[in-house]
């Protein structure tokens, strides 16, 4: 593989996201006959069946894959699925296995665990341009405690790390941190995507730069606004926790979501005219298809109502500010959008941004699921693979799966 990191590269390198992109990825290293451990994050949602029915995970590994294969490379990957307790056949890595050999068009085995003499094997007769994947490293529960012995029995398979797994770079985990002690490790090419996309918008965004946040509760983004809204030009909430905004201004909210802890947080944070809550509200009596609904002003939710999305007031004002945009992260949607009468604001949202000529981030799983779901994932700029991970970015922290690569000299 070419030492040569890619123009792209090298013109952002230095400037953004500091401490992250200064990390090495496999431009930087040459592969050729190396066994090469491969963490990716292939935690795929199934059916009952356990069929995959949303591959983009896997998919988004691919050039990390091809371009390792190519380059002579021994491939050993390895993830985890799930929260199993213990060895749990529901929770094996034989359907990604099937959809990877489908995807590179090559025979992509499943050793049967991730560490012991039975995969030492596999990995001794493994050629130069093959890979084999190893069977969920959550089967141990040294994985998750991050465990020294753990971690060096699974670096002791390979010469090289690569992290690829950017929506398991929060967990400090065996095979996500412990292991880049042993062997050095570098990033993959959808790690280093994932870290210009978000590291470019946070740290040195095209103005005006707008961020939008929905989902449940406050709680869990209140890390990401406060981080947010000294770098954004304007930050507009919704879903959920928009009614703990409007709590904090003593309206009434009926029996909408309240996070009763957060209302405090909300009101320190309505004093900066920067952030801006939805001016109407789709109101119902349940949260069912079906179900009658009508829009209020933000300040008219009747006591027995339950707001479940923003209104088309809001909808068209959030679009006009997303319109007038040049760069947009977008992390959890306006209401509640599997439902179809509660689907609109977030609709519209995602519409706004796809039609956007800005930069357009979405992060989260809900959000990605959402935007996949209205059909405008392909006109985004960036789809995040990272749920938890890319709010933990947002917030500002340095993702231990991340730091302990290694720096550019
Ligand atoms: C995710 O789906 O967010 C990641 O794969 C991390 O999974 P976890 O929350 O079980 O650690």
């Amino acid at each position: 593989m070419s030492p040569q990191r890619s123009a792209r590269g090298r013109a952002l390198g230095g400037r953004i996201a500091a401490v992250l992109l200064k990390k090495k990825t496999i431009r930087d290293i040459d592969v050729a006959n190396k066994r090469v451990f491969v963490r990716a994050d292939f935690n795929v949602p199934q059916d009952d069946s356990g069929r995959i029915t949303d591959d983009r995970r896997i998919t988004e590994s691919l050039p990390t894959l091809r371009a390792l294969l190519d380059s002579g490379a021994k491939v050993i990957l390895a993830s985890h699925l799930g929260r199993p307790k213990g060895f749990d056949k529901r929770w094996t890595l034989q359907p990604v296995a099937d959809r990877l050999s489908q995807l590179l068009d090559r025979n992509v085995p499943l050793a049967p665990d991730c560490v012991g003499e039975r995969v030492e094997l596999m990995v001794n007769n493994l050629q130069s341009g093959e890979a084999i994947l190893l069977e969920n490293v959550r089967f141990h529960d040294e994985e998750t405690s991050n465990d020294q012995s753990f971690a060096k029995a699974l670096a002791n398979l390979a010469d090289i790390y690569v992290n690829d797994a950017f929506g398991t770079a929060h967990r400090a985990h065996a095979s996500t941190e412990g292991i880049a002690h042993f062997i050095p490790g570098v990033a993959g090419l959808l790690m280093e995507k994932e870290i210009e996309f978000l590291g470019n918008a946070l740290e040195n965004p095209k103005r005006p730069f707008v961020a939008i946040l929905g989902g449940t509760k406050v709680k869990d983004k209140i890390g990401v606004i406060e981080n947010l809204l000294p770098k954004v030009d304007k930050l507009l909430i919704g879903g959920g926790m928009m009614f703990t905004f409007y709590k904090a201004m003593d309206c009434e909210i009926g029996k909408s979501l309240l996070d009763e802890d957060s209302i405090d947080f909300a009101e320190r944070v309505l004093a900066n005219e920067k952030l801006i809550v939805p001016i109407d509200v789709v109101v119902a009596d349940k949260v069912e298809a079906g179900a009658s609904t009508y829009t209020v002003d933000w300040d008219l939710i009747p006591s027995d109502g339950i707001g479940l999305d923003i209104g088309p007031k809001a909808a068209i004002e959030f679009s006009q500010i997303i319109q007038s945009a040049e760069t947009i992260v977008w992390n959890g949607p306006m209401g509640v959008f599997e439902i179809p009468e509660f689907s609109h604001g977030t609709k519209e949202i995602a519409r706004a941004m796809a039609e956007s000529n800005g930069t357009t981030i979405v992060g989260g799983g809900d959000t990605a699921a959402a935007v996949e779901k209205f059909g405008f994932a392909d006109k985004m700029s960036h789809v995040s693979t990272g749920g938890g991970a890319s709010l933990e970015f947002m917030e500002g922290k340095l993702l231990p799966g991340i730091a302990v690569l290694q720096d550019l000299e």
